[in-house]
């Protein structure tokens, strides 16, 4: 079993990002500017947003964080969106997910450019990936693959299985998985909540992707041997032996998974870093198609 490092591809990413930038500032090019927006105080969402603009600094990115409080109405928060739609020097901009009820995420998604939509929740940008055209991919689907494209990982002809149909992970990476491209070719299934006989889909797949969000969901039993395992889950469960008093659990069981891998994502330090490293990826284009 070969564990896929996350932590330390994520690092190797935004080190050749972090010298991509020095080079531009020496050539007195503009330099990448991600723009967050962060609706109330959900405290999965600030430890996101507080990872990408740090992952800003380090890389030499400037970062503008906006917080609005979780009463904002959807019209002030449409209106901060077409304000950074309309400062040339933002590249980026996300709009942290989920977002109150009260607010369509949808409207949202559709308002940003774009141009400058690093997370590639846009129709356009999702039509544009369908398609096969260049485009901003999710960053949690591109995270996977420039992890699996890292470590060098064979997909062509592959099954791969994806548990779980979101709009953020398990859709995208179904069809970047499926593209006439590496890494992807691969025979994709996607299994959700309606799906019948996942035990017996799973154990076909060389490739499960994990993206369900319940917490040590995928058991050794539904994994072939040597099989490739991807866990997106990132579900925080009580523990009071913690000081935050919470910890974090994938949707694979680690235990009973790992040792019929040939490879596998550890929670944390697996997918997580690489959504972030994937993020810093799509703003840096963003600011190169303005050259
Ligand atoms: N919430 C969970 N994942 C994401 C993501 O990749 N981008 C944004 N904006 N919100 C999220």
């Amino acid at each position: 079993m070969n564990i896929l490092d996350g932590k330390l591809v994520s690092q190797a990413v935004k080190s050749s990002l972090r010298v991509l930038v020095e080079e531009r500032i020496q050539n007195g090019k503009k330099v990448p500017h991600l723009a967050a927006i962060l609706v109330g105080s959900n405290g999965a969402s600030e430890t996101y947003v507080a990872s990408k603009v740090k992952s800003c600094a380090e890389i030499g990115f400037k970062s503008t964080l906006i917080r609005l409080p979780e009463e904002v109405s959807e019209q002030e928060l449409l209106f901060h969106i077409n304000a950074l739609n309309e400062d040339f020097d933002v590249d980026g901009i996300l709009v942290q997910l989920p977002l109150p009820r009260h607010i369509s995420e949808q409207k949202v998604i559709e308002s940003i450019y774009a141009s400058k939509d690093v997370d590639g929740f846009h129709p356009e940008s999702v039509g544009r990936m369908v398609q096969g055209l260049p485009a901003y991919f999710p960053a949690t689907p591109y995270g996977i693959l420039l992890l699996l494209e890292h470590y060098n990982i064979e997909t062509k002809g592959k099954h791969a299985v994806v548990i779980g149909r979101s709009n953020i992970v398990g859709r995208p990476i179904s069809i970047l998985l499926s593209r006439n491209a590496y890494p992807g070719n691969c025979t994709v299934t996607v299994c959700h909540s309606h799906t019948k006989n996942l035990q017996e889909i799973c154990l076909q797949a060389d490739i499960i992707i994990a993206a369900l969000g319940k917490a040590e969901f995928l058991k050794g039993d539904m994994v072939k041997q040597d099989a490739v395992v991807i866990d997106v889950g990132i579900t925080r469960v009580e523990d009071p032996a913690k000081k935050s008093g919470f910890s974090l659990k994938g949707d694979v069981d680690f235990s009973s998974v790992s040792p019929r891998c040939s490879y596998i994502t550890p929670v944390p330090g697996g997918v997580g870093p690489m959504t972030i490293a994937a993020l810093m990826k799509n703003t840096y284009q963003a600011c190169l198609a303005k050259d």
